[in-house]
């Protein structure tokens, strides 16, 4: 089935945004990795970005329709602050990773807290782009043996 990525906001910036804390490969190189492993693996994987909450919270709100299995959300600062994704995802019962590029940890306290974690099926973050290719083999996995 179908895996759905979703970008928070400033992930666009991707590449030129603080290049020490979340490194230089652009969303689009990101993305062209994300849609070619899954095809290897035979799924189909759809990526959107978003600065704007409510785009967020239709997208998965779609997801119920449009045969979406897994999603991988890297909410941005959303993380820290909505509970409107939170609610959205929730809602749908879509299974779903969250993950970041960076160790969120490891830098200001705000960022310790999430509104998503304890719903997701597992939280990946602080290894850069290998944030999103480990979230994507594990979904991969998750979905082959619910198919098996
Ligand atoms: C981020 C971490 C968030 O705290 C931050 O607001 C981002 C990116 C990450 O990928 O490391 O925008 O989600």
């Amino acid at each position: 089935s179908r895996i759905l990525v979703l970008h928070g906001p400033n992930l666009n910036l991707l590449g030129e945004r603080e290049p020490e804390v979340y490194g230089r490969a652009t969303l689009a190189d990101i993305d062209a990795g994300l849609v070619e492993a899954a095809k290897a693996a035979g799924h189909a994987l759809e990526s959107l970005q978003s600065n704007a909450e409510h785009v967020l919270v239709e997208r998965i709100h779609a997801a119920r329709a449009d045969g979406t299995g897994f999603i991988l959300i890297n909410p941005g600062a959303f993380t820290h602050t909505s509970i409107a994704l939170r609610d959205a995802l929730a809602g749908v019962r879509i299974p779903f990773i969250e993950l970041h590029l960076s160790n969120v940890h490891a830098r200001e306290p705000f960022r310790r807290h999430s509104y998503l974690s304890d719903l997701a099926v597992g939280v990946i973050c602080g290894l850069g782009v290998d944030s999103y290719r480990l979230a994507l083999a594990a979904a991969i996995s998750r979905l082959d043996a619910a198919a098996a």
